[in-house]
């Protein structure tokens, strides 16, 4: 292994850099030169590829989002650009690369080997946490955190004019996102993708409470259709007349400085990838299993996505929110 590639690559998240700063140094300090994609694989669509040193990752660790820019690549999903890719990847006697990002970005680093390119380790990471195989992807913690600071803020807001308040959280298809902010926000309702719930159900539930409560808090996961939130708002006054303020917290979850667990982990899963790629355990990915980094295979193109199984958790919520 002399010549190594790394790329950011899907949504950003925090704890990226660190990931980075890891990977990198661990190469250099095996000798082996590293490059970096700029955007995701456009800087392999690009044919563009910039040497990284050990002075250049300094002062990243405690930065937000990806000092190497990120895209979602949609050029590198036509086989002919891919085709152009291995061409120069070869040419430039590149024998490694390091992927960080979600499933998507997994999936193009699979077709690429498939087809001829280098051997791949991928690192997980999403605010989502929904990678299968991996109990955690980088950033869903500082996601998670940054999530609970707006809502205790909003919490102040609702128990003071006596509203209630319905806060959108990301977290695409799976719930994760929603339930731990949730749980930890003392949310009085949690809705998630897993555990789909009807506006009739809902508001139900609403007027059967049996504490009336001045303020409340509902916590919804934006799954497939974000935004979605807003529609569902009118329909539960229009069902109950209990009138519900919505907050979109968006993108402001994906920014940010990561905290101290993100931090960590990356560094770790940075280390572990370069290792896995001296070693010659490739095409798979690192994964946190039981408290410990461990290699595992990239996740099956068909069942993308992780899904939150402990429902027990929503039950708990219930009865601690009354
Ligand atoms: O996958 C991370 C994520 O932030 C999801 O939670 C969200 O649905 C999506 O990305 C938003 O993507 P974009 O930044 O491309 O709008």
């Amino acid at each position: 292994m002399k010549k190594i590639v790394i790329l950011t690559s899907g949504g950003d998240s925090p704890g990226m850099n660190a990931a980075v700063r890891a990977s990198v140094r661990t190469a250099l300090s095996h000798d082996i030169e590293i490059y970096a994609s700029y955007s995701g694989y456009q800087g392999l669509v690009s044919e563009d590829l910039v040497p990284l040193d050990t002075v250049g990752m300094a002062n990243c660790i405690q930065l937000g989002g990806t000092i190497l820019k990120t895209d979602r690549c949609l050029a590198f999903f036509d086989p002919k650009v891919r085709e152009r890719c291995v061409h120069f990847l070869k040419e430039k006697k590149i024998d490694g690369l390091v992927v960080i990002g979600g499933d998507g970005s997994f999936r193009g680093a699979t077709l690429l080997y498939a087809e001829g390119g280098p051997p791949t380790v991928g690192i997980p990471a999403t605010i989502d946490n929904d990678i299968v195989g991996t109990e955690y992807t980088i950033g869903f913690d500082t996601a998670r955190n940054t999530a609970l600071d707006a809502i205790d803020k909003i919490r102040d807001t609702a128990s003071s004019h006596n509203r209630n308040f319905m806060v959108e959280v990301m977290g695409r298809r799976a719930g994760f996102l929603a339930l731990d902010v949730g749980i930890a926000g003392g949310a009085e309702y949690i809705l998630i993708p897993e555990v789909p719930l009807s506006a009739d159900d809902l508001a139900v539930r609403i007027l059967d409470s049996s504490r009336r409560k001045s303020s409340s808090i509902m916590v919804v996961a934006e799954g497939e259709n974000p935004g979605h939130t807003l529609a569902l708002a009118n329909q539960l006054h229009q069902k109950t007349g209990v009138e519900y303020r919505v907050c979109i917290l968006g993108h402001t979850q994906r920014g940010g400085s990561p905290s101290a667990f993100d931090r960590k982990i990356a560094s770790l899963m940075g280390n572990k990838a370069t290792q896995m790629l001296i070693e010659g355990n490739h095409n798979k990915m690192v994964a946190w299993v039981h408290d410990r980094l461990i290699p595992v295979e990239f996740p099956n193109p068909e069942h993308p996505a992780r899904k939150v199984t402990d429902r027990k958790l929503l039950e708990i919520n219930e009865m601690i929110c009354k």
